[in-house]
C-alpha cells in the first residue's frame, strides 16, 4: 500500500485552525452583507471544501454555483483571456456575488474571473480566499476577505490539490521535495 502521508513535509493549518479561521472569516463576511442575499461562486476544484464549510455559517439566503476556469501563463495579462471550462446557472445580473477560491497565487485568475463578473452586470462582487501568497502578484490583485497568508511554498490538503492529489487531506500542509522529484 502506498500511504500518501509520507509526502507531507510540514503542516501548516491544522483542522482546528482552519475551523476557527473559517468562522471568523464569516462573522466578516456576515457583517459586510447585513443579511442580503447572495450567489455564492465556488471556484472548482479546490474551494469545495473551504466553501461549503464557509457558507454553512453564513447568515443570509445563499444560492450556490459552480465554476471551473483556468488562466494560461502571462499572455492572460494583457488578453485578460479566461477559459471557462464549467460555467454557472444563474444570471448575477444585479446581484450580489461572492467569488470563492483556494488560494490566490498570481491573481492572474481571480482579476480576471472577477471582472468577467462585472462584464455580466452583476452589482456587487466580492472575493474571499482561504489562502494568499502574496509574494507571488503578478497582477495587482486583493481579495476582499482572506484566510491565511502563507509565503512561496507549493501547499496541499483542505481542496488544494498536487496533479490532483492531497485534495482531502484534512488539514494543509507543504510537501516534500521527492514528491515533485519523481514521476508518478
Ligand atoms: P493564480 O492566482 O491565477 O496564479 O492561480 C491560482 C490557482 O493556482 C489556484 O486556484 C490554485 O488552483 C493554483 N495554485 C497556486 N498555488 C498553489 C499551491 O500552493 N497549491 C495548490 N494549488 C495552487
Ligand atoms: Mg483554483
Amino acid at each position: 500500500m502506498k500511504e500518501f502521508s509520507n509526502d507531507i513535509d510540514k503542516i501548516l493549518f491544522t483542522e482546528q485552525q482552519l475551523y476557527k479561521r473559517v468562522k471568523e472569516l464569516a462573522e466578516e463576511i456576515n457583517n459586510y452583507y447585513k443579511g442580503e442575499p447572495i450567489i455564492a461562486v465556488f471556484v472548482l476544484k479546490g474551494s469545495a471544501f473551504f466553501a461549503s464549510d464557509l457558507i454553512r455559517w453564513l447568515n443570509m439566503h445563499v444560492s450556490m454555483e459552480f465554476m471551473s476556469v483556468s488562466s494560461y501563463g502571462q499572455e492572460t495579462i494583457s488578453s485578460g483571456k479566461l477559459t471557462i471550462k464549467k460555467d454557472i446557472d444563474s444570471d448575477v445580473r444585479g446581484k450580489r456575488v461572492l467569488i470563492i477560491e483556494d488560494i490566490i497565487d498570481t491573481g492572474i485568475t481571480l482579476s480576471t474571473l472577477k471582472r468577467e463578473f462585472e462584464k455580466r452586470g452583476a452589482e456587487d462582487i466580492k472575493v474571499v480566499t482561504m489562502l494568499s501568497k502574496p509574494s507571488r502578484r503578478m497582477v495587482d490583485f486583493q481579495a476582499d476577505f482572506t484566510g491565511f497568508e502563507v509565503p512561496d511554498v507549493f501547499v496541499v490538503g483542505y481542496g488544494l490539490d498536487y496533479a490532483d492529489k492531497y485534495r482531502n487531506l484534512p488539514y494543509i500542509a507543504s510537501l516534500k521535495k521527492h514528491v515533485y522529484e519523481k514521476k508518478d
